[in-house]
């Protein structure tokens, strides 16, 4: 699949708005992720809302870029089939990577915005949206397409790998 060779992260957006089958794409393909004991333990918030993207794009020092985004998803855990946090945020972590993968693959720019584990950003997003205590917001993507060129990072390291 090119799209998980092709994919990087996009900071700058075009104004014009997702089509809605692209929206739905995208979050059917987080919930394609496997999860342990199949809990699914995700929740996502969805917003196109330009206030409320720029509002948000400030839950973070380093997420500025959400409020040129079209589409922001908030990655949350539900911890209620599984209370280990430390499962349920590597299940999502698996569900917004398949998002970001699906993006690419309908040539929508994304970049993932780190929150989990800093505390203080997962508080402002629960405080934000009046989340209830087994509502978890873990981070957030910025979506749209993009403004820019892709910059492909050279990753591969055949020294990371041991073969036995
Ligand atoms: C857990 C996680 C948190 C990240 N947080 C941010 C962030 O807050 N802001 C940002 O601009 N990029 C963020 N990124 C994107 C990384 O900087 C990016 O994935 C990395 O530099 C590799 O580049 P690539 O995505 O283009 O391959 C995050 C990525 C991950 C996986």
């Amino acid at each position: 699949m090119n799209s998980i060779f092709d994919r990087c992260s996009i900071r700058k957006f075009k104004k014009e708005a997702l089509k809605k089958e692209e929206i739905d794409l995208i979050l059917k393909a987080a919930f394609c992720a496997p999860s342990a004991k199949n809990c699914q333990p995700w929740y996502f918030i969805v917003t196109e809302d330009p206030k409320k993207l720029k509002e948000l794009s400030e839950f973070s020092p380093y997420a500025k870029l959400l409020a040129q985004a079209t589409l922001g998803v908030v990655v949350c855990a539900d911890t209620t089939c599984n209370p280990s946090l430390d499962y349920c945020q590597q299940d999502c972590a698996a569900a917004t990577q398949n998002m970001l993968i699906e993006a690419k693959e309908l040539n929508i720019g994304s970049c993932w915005l780190g929150g989990y584990p800093n505390l203080d950003r997962v508080q402002k997003l629960k405080t934000y949206f009046n989340l209830p205590e087994n509502i978890v917001p873990l981070w957030m993507v910025a979506f749209g397409y993009p403004d820019q060129e892709a910059t492909l990072k050279e990753k591969y390291k055949e020294s990371k790998i041991r073969y036995e």
